[in-house]
């Protein structure tokens, strides 16, 4: 049954407009997503499901990993070119917006130095997940009160940044870091970038860490640590698909692998089925059959030349400003701004 239901229209009895607020049920949208991607072939599972709890934890130590670079090639990049990026920035005040940020901890090196250069500006963090919203927002409170302004929004990225221009006519500076970006198929890279350009005005700034083309043993180790923490962190799917949702996988019948495909330029990540099997979900009431070596393609990390970074910025509506890039050229956090012509602008 719908509760919460608003009337926003009512014509003399006769016509009805109505906008339900149906509580938004993360546990079905996984549970269609895997009926979904459980019966395709190749099967695949969207990889925004690593990231429960247990799944968050373990991404974290991959990011602490030697092997995993990107992590340490950002840091270095932040902490290098900190100074040279802020003065890129508005010199009147402005939103620095994060999207999905994570612990922050590399935002907490532009924080610093923009606060020294004494910078009016506003850190906003904006992603679905209250707690990580929560959480950073009170670790920053702590980190930095009283002279940071703070503000955590709870929303989808475009909802939240759409919100927000209709709301305060500051400039915006808005990162998305650390290869989040490679995580998208290429089509939906596209289309992100597009929604971002659609929320912002121009001459506004977006920072966008991206994970380079390199020696594919560098890619592939960055995928296969040593620790065997991604191998954990992607098995871990099949224990959150037992643990929300009634599955019977055992992790034993099936093997991790991850490496750098030339043709896709992604490092593509996988749960492999050892042995022919049959695995029953409670919560769709379906059983899944699978082959012996069939794969469940879990996760693509999608990798970039310089000039496929110039391409997505021209084809989606930016120009390059600059690209920070580490010592070893692994990683580049590519500074755009927006180009829109005036008139398209004043008609939104
Ligand atoms: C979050 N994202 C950028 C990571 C990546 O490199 O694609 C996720 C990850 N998967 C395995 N290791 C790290």
């Amino acid at each position: 049954m719908i509760r919460n239901l608003m009337t926003a229209a009512k014509a003399k009895g006769e016509r009805e407009v109505l906008m339900p607020e149906v509580p938004h049920s993360l546990q079905r949208s996984f549970a269609l997503d895997l009926l979904e991607g459980l019966s395709q072939r190749p099967k695949r599972v969207p990889s925004v499901y690593l990231y429960d709890k247990r799944g968050s934890e373990l991404f974290r130590q991959i990011t602490e990993s030697e092997a995993y670079y990107l992590t340490q090639s950002e840091q270095e990049i932040l902490t290098a070119f900190k100074n040279e990026i802020s003065e890129y920035v508005p010199r009147k005040s402005f939103n620095l917006i994060e999207l999905g940020s994570g612990d922050g901890q590399k935002t907490v090196l532009l924080i610093e130095c923009f606060l020294k250069k004494q910078l009016q500006f506003e850190y906003i963090t904006l992603d679905i997940s209250p707690e990580s919203v929560d959480g950073l927002t009170l670790s920053l409170e702590e980190m930095f009160s009283p002279g940071l302004k703070v503000r955590g929004i709870v929303a989808e990225y475009f909802d939240g940044l759409r919100w927000l221009a209709g709301e305060n006519a500051s400039r915006n500076l808005t990162l998305f870091l650390g290869s989040n970006i490679g995580n998208f198929e290429p089509h939906a890279t596209r289309r992100f970038l597009r929604c971002l350009w659609e929320c912002l005005r121009p001459r506004d700034q977006v920072l966008i860490g991206f994970d380079l083309k390199k020696d594919i043993e560098v890619m592939n180790r960055a995928y296969n640590d040593p620790e065997g923490i991604t191998r954990e962190f992607n098995l871990n799917l099949l224990d959150r698909i037992n643990r929300e949702l009634g599955g019977e996988f055992e992790r034993e019948n099936f093997v991790y692998y991850g490496s750098y495909q030339v043709a896709t330029g992604a490092v593509e990540s996988y749960l492999v089925s050892t042995r022919k099997q049959e695995v029953f979900i409670r919560e769709l009431d379906t059983v899944f059959s699978f082959e012996a070596w069939e794969p469940i393609h879990t996760e693509c990390s999608h990798k970039f030349l310089e000039s496929e970074i110039a391409c997505l910025a021209e084809e989606t509506g930016f120009e390059v400003r600059k690209n920070f890039f580490d010592e070893r050229r692994y990683f580049v956090d590519s500074l755009w701004r927006v180009i829109k012509p005036r008139r398209a602008w004043e008609r939104i």
